[in-house]
């Protein structure tokens, strides 16, 4: 891991690859850099591939900010301390939310964007946040039991749970309130940029409807629903998940430029 002072924060983040495009890749609740393990290896050869991790997650200092807007303009910050000024910007789930207010605030600075297991409106089940804030430990419980497909390995459906498990107090609920107060239904098609949505088709917590919402309004999206799969689909379903981002990716160069 590689750390980058970003507004007096340290941020840590990891990179494989080199040239361009740059990816830059945004974990979602209670998440790390690690959930992206598998496309940073498997994006290695086609891209300069970074995952960071937002303020209060994994080895990143401070708080994650209440809003997405915040969230993204972090990003931004982060992106200028290490160097990329244009990127393919993907995150998962609420790093997905802060993919499409990245593209939505910085457009000229977007080669392309990814959005894996999120929408453009992320509001979250009452009961969850009220758990969550209540008894933190069955709040995860619940949440992690939304998120993982029932294909999932009893291994992977152990680390993924504990890995959120292991957030200080406070970042999971926080992380999921900024997702509830999340919407840009009404914006999303005003991005023109090639775009790429992903999503298991076992997902509960941002359903292939939200996916295929992408497909509809931003124009020539593509969407790719990963069978067998739920909410974790890039670390559920790694090869699949990795396969569309680097065709999506390595087209990135043949494309016309769109008007
Ligand atoms: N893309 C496309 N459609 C969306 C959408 C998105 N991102 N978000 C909501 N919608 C649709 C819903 O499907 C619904 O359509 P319908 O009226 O045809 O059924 C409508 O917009 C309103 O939905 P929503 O804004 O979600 O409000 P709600 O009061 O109907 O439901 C919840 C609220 C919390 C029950 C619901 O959002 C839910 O089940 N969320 C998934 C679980 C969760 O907590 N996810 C966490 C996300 S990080």
């Amino acid at each position: 891991m590689r750390t980058v002072s970003v507004n007096g924060l340290r941020i840590a983040y990891a990179t494989a690859g080199a040239g361009s495009p740059a990816v830059c890749l945004v974990h979602g609740t209670g998440g790390s850099t690690n959930v992206w393990a598998h496309q940073l290896d498997g994006l290695a050869d086609v891209a300069r591939t970074v995952a960071v991790d937002l303020p209060g997650h994994g080895g990143s200092d401070g708080t994650i900010p209440k809003r997405i807007e915040d969230a993204a303009a972090i990003v931004a910050a982060f992106l200028d301390a290490i160097g990329i000024s244009r990127v393919v910007i993907g995150g998962h789930s609420m790093g997905g939310a802060i993919a499409q207010q990245f593209a939505l605030a910085y457009p000229d600075r977007v080669e392309g964007l990814v959005l894996v297991g999120t929408g453009a409106r992320l509001r979250v089940l009452p009961r969850l946040l009220d758990l969550l804030a209540s008894d933190s430990e069955r709040g995860v419980d619940l949440l992690m039991s939304l998120a993982i497909g029932a294909e999932a390995p009893a291994e992977l459906r152990t680390a993924l749970h504990r890995a959120t498990a292991d957030n200080p107090p406070g970042v999971v609920l926080g992380d999921l309130q900024a997702c509830d107060v999340f919407d840009v239904m009404s914006r999303i098609a005003t991005v023109n940029v090639p775009t790429l949505a992903i999503c298991g088709a076992e997902d509960r917590l941002t359903p292939p409807k939200y996916s295929r919402f992408f497909g509809e309004r931003i124009a020539g999206a593509r969407v790719v629903v990963v069978p067998g799969a739920g909410h974790y689909v890039q670390v559920e379903k790694p090869r699949e998940t990795t396969a569309a981002i680097r065709e999506f990716v390595a087209g990135l160069g043949r494309r016309a430029p769109r008007e």
